[in-house]
């Protein structure tokens, strides 16, 4: 039986972990996390802009092959890579891409888009075209080695329905947790990035290559603004990770952002919106992950999942370390 009071945080982050009073802070999810926030910080730390932090740093997790972000990813069911990118900055300016093929950095596609555009959002064949014409190359039409592997397993099954969270054939929390690559490496679906910079200014951003073997076509939440990810400078800003389609279902980033402004610290606010989508789902909850992180204009920070098994990488003048989330489920 699933209660309300059973969804209530024994303590916020932001009584268990005080940030520094001044200066930046990243926040990034799940264990790549970590080096994604190096990057990020070499920006902050010269007095940089947080909105040049988010995008440095999740373009070096998109470089990385041995994780399910950027090109070297799973593939959708058909075997192709498609990317879902978004950004967006303190004055709500922002840009998306969604089922962009063979662009290596669709986060930076997705700035152009909010740059150099009218638009917020751009996808596809149109999404690629634009992303040519601005320079960007056209990468190989090949899987890497490891998505090969994966995707000729899933082949032998072949399940041709769209994608459902299984806890018993996959690994713990579905295609959305983190898994472990044979060379020890983590592989996850989502990077989303949250900095406040040394002026105060928020900005937040995340890529992904969605669900591995998805139907083709599929978009999760992270490209759409207000699900995958949200930012208002006034008051704080928000990013999700996990099954995409329930965060959608409740606009998650957005929604974790107004709890923001009624009161609610960014742990509060990230519980609510996990027992809000605990609600919907009803037991079929026990079969997802959602996890949100969330950074308010106050400077305090806060996490929740449903399951256990997620963790942010928090980062500021003095560490640099991985924070396990609180979760629904123990
Ligand atoms: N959160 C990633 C996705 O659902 O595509």
């Amino acid at each position: 039986m699933l209660t309300a009071a059973a969804a209530m945080p024994a303590a916020g982050f932001s009584q268990q972990k005080r940030p520094l009073k001044n200066g930046p802070i990243v926040l990034s999810t799940w264990d790549a996390g970590l080096e994604a926030n190096i990057p990020a910080w070499a920006v902050l730390e010269k007095g940089g802009q947080a909105l040049d932090a988010v995008e440095q740093g999740v373009r070096h997790t998109e470089d990385s092959i041995n994780c399910c972000v950027g090109l070297g990813a799973n593939p959708d069911r058909d075997g192709r890579v498609t990317l879902d990118a978004c950004i967006m900055d303190h004055n709500h300016n922002c840009g998306s891409v969604a089922f962009l093929e063979r662009i290596k950095h669709p986060i930076s596609v997705a700035r152009r888009v909010m740059e150099k555009t009218p638009h917020v959002m751009l996808v596809g064949e149109g999404a690629q075209q634009f992303a040519l014409a601005e320079g960007f190359s056209l990468e190989p039409d090949k899987l890497s080695a490891a998505a090969q592997s994966a995707y000729a397993d899933w082949l032998q099954q072949s399940q041709y329905k769209s994608p459902t969270i299984n806890r018993e054939n996959r690994n713990d929390h579905g295609p959305f947790a983190p898994t472990r690559l044979q060379n020890g490496e983590w592989n996850h679906d989502t990077i989303g990035m949250l900095a406040m910079d040394s002026q105060g200014n928020l900005s937040a951003s995340c890529t992904t290559s969605g669900a591995g073997f998805k139907m083709r076509g599929r978009v999760g939440d992270s490209p759409i603004i207000g699900a995958g990810l949200f930012v208002d400078n006034q008051v704080g800003a928000c990013v999700a990770t996990g099954q995409g389609e329930d965060v959608i279902r409740v606009a998650g980033a957005s929604t974790v952002v107004e709890l923001i402004r009624h009161g609610r610290t960014p742990q509060q606010a990230c519980a609510a919106v996990i027992q809000r989508i605990i609600q919907i789902k009803k037991e079929r909850a026990k079969d997802i992950q959602v996890a949100f992180i969330a950074l308010s204009n106050q400077r305090e920070i806060g996490s929740y999942a449903i399951h256990p098994g997620f963790s942010f990488a928090y980062k500021d003048a003095q560490r640099n370390e991985l924070i396990k989330a609180q979760s629904w489920f123990k």
